[in-house]
């Protein structure tokens, strides 16, 4: 990749919001279009991101709040009108960001209209688009394979007799992608919203969009922990087949038909089935495959350190990294590594070579929110309500939290109920007080990202990462450059509660730009300075 050659989903910053959660127009609890376009300034001016991701806003019943589409070409009601929709296209492009949508083409609704023709008769015509399999001749499911929300990944039909396959809620059949209509009509969706102007899509599992042909039984995890039964299998037969490249292939040239438009795909994989989606030279995919590892990292410097280089040394060529440190399906961000950490984690998002993807919210050190009962509603919670605790994902998909009035700035203060309950701590923890406090984890994230706005060595600059000078120095930091043409950068973590000793094999003095404790000014010797407990520090060399 020549270095003057950057495309905006390479040096941009995607930031996700989950539309059911961001902002409120019209007093209902719930989220929608008209509450992003509100607070589209903060995105654009405050924050300074360059590509929005929104969640599944189209028609859908809500099994799983909007995974479960309907209707590929509408708007909810919930969340608008396709009216409401141009405007908010429109209104982004004006402030000179791009607009990703959610493309989730691994399944549809069992109430759009493809499904209820397929499960209206055998003979439809629509019946092969969808997964049906006779019982097992003795009897009961096809074979061994598990909805990832509990429960087999089949569903008997009385009507016709067969099985559904839907490797989520049963509201949410697979689609057939061996029958040759299902892949052009999906690529007809992504002609839909491309000629409107979307300037692409974050993709919805999509390596999952392809099966075992066969239907063979998936064999059991060794290494499983007994807790969640999806991941008592290896799913070897519903995930990551070979053939599913082409199909991404085929979505990819469709994107290259248009100008300037991108894919990420939700992928999790390891290093080396993860890179294969990029697809090759002559047969691209994705231009990004969603690296998902820090979202799943045990927070240890050795073991991250670790983790970047390795990803770095399985990157093809050509190939664009990004990074990943919080989504609507993974405990929030300063829960996972306590909220001081989350400072420090954020400068490795924004500092690390590759797009970063930031969840909303993060940017303020959101948390986990405890559901009370009966606000509980995602689908792996209320269906395995014994590891509730573990799978669901109500607590990090919480209202966001703008200011300190009553509803927080997310709904007007007289609304009742909002759809899920806000944090306990939305009285400080919010955009307008953090705005205020000098030192606040948004001001620092500001300021960062102001930093990185002009900054090739943090846009497009090379990456590596030092040993240590002499044994136990900086053994709780990750310390890593970046370094461009006319800047070097020094990026050092400590990843703990604890002052550390970093030693480089450096001289000279640097500068330092930014530190997470927002409190540090001036220039540090290189060869031997020190880290504050939870202290990140961006130097300038
Ligand atoms: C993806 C989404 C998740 C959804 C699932 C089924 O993993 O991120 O929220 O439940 O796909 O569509
Ligand atoms: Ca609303």
């Amino acid at each position: 990749m020549s270095n003057n050659k950057h495309l905006w989903w390479q040096t941009g910053v995607i930031y996700q919001i989950y539309p059911r959660s961001f902002m409120d127009s019209n007093g209902d609890g719930i989220g929608d279009l008209n509450g992003v376009i509100e607070r589209l300034d903060y995105l654009s001016e405050t924050l300074g991101v360059d590509v929005v991701w929104l969640s599944p806003i189209y028609p859908s019943p809500m099994h799983d709040f909007g995974y479960d589409i309907s209707d590929y070409r509408g708007i909810h009601p919930m969340f608008g009108t396709m009216e409401d929709f141009g405007h908010l296209l429109a209104e982004t492009h004006k402030r000179g960001m791009k607009l990703l949508l959610d493309l989730v083409p691994n399944h549809t609704s069992d109430e759009h209209p493809w499904f209820i023709e397929s499960r209206s008769r055998r003979d439809n015509p629509k019946r092969d688009w969808y997964i049906w399999r006779d019982p097992a001749p003795g009897g009961g499911v096809p074979n061994n394979w598990l909805s990832h929300f509990g429960g087999p990944a089949w569903t008997f039909d009385e009507k016709t007799g067969q099985y559904y396959l839907h490797q989520f809620v049963k509201q949410q059949p697979d689609l057939n992608y061996r029958n040759p209509e299902v892949l052009a009509a999906m690529l007809e969706v992504m002609h839909f919203w491309l000629d409107k102007g979307v300037d692409g899509f974050r993709v919805d599992v999509i390596s999952k969009m392809s099966k075992d042909p066969l239907f063979r039984d998936e064999p059991p995890d060794p290494a499983w922990n007994g807790i969640r039964p999806y991941l008592s299998l290896q799913h070897i037969y519903t995930s990551n087949m070979e053939d599913v490249h082409p199909l991404i292939h085929e979505m990819r040239k469709v994107l290259d038909s248009y100008d300037d438009r991108m894919m990420v795909g939700e992928i999790y994989l390891p290093n080396t089935d993860l890179v294969k989606y990029y697809g090759t030279p002559e047969k691209r995919e994705c231009h990004l495959p969603f690296n998902f590892q820090l979202i799943a990292a045990p927070w240890d410097a050795a073991g991250v350190r670790k983790m970047v280089d390795d990803y770095e040394a399985a990157l093809p060529a050509d190939a664009w990294p990004n990074w990943v440190l919080g989504n609507h399906d993974r405990h929030r961000l300063a829960t996972r590594v306590t909220p001081v950490q989350a400072c420090v984690a954020n400068m490795m998002l924004l500092t690390l070579r590759g797009t970063p993807t930031c969840y909303y919210g993060d940017e303020l050190g959101m948390e986990n929110v405890p559901i009370p009962l009966e606000y509980v509603q995602d689908p792996p919670a209320v269906n395995q309500p014994e590891i509730a605790h573990i799978v669901g994902r109500d607590p990090e998909r919480t209202p966001m939290q703008w200011d300190a009035s009553p509803n927080a700035g997310f709904s007007a203060p007289s609304v009742k109920r909002l759809w899920l309950p806000l944090a306990a701590n939305y009285k400080t923890v919010n955009v307008e007080s953090q705005l205020k406090d000098k030192k606040s984890f948004l001001n620092f994230f500001i300021k960062l990202m102001d930093y990185r706005k002009t900054s090739p060595a943090l846009k497009i600059g090379g990456y590596r990462s030092f040993d240590p000078k002499s044994e136990g120095a900086q053994k709780n930091c990750f310390v890593y450059e970046r370094r461009a043409e006319r800047e070097h950068l020094l990026v050092a973590l400590n990843f703990s509660g604890q002052e550390q000793k970093v030693e480089l094999p450096l001289s000279g003095k640097g500068k330092v730009l930014i530190s997470t404790t927002m409190d540090r000014i001036g220039d540090i010797n290189l060869a031997e300075f020190t880290l504050q407990p939870n202290e990140g520090c961006l130097i300038f060399l």
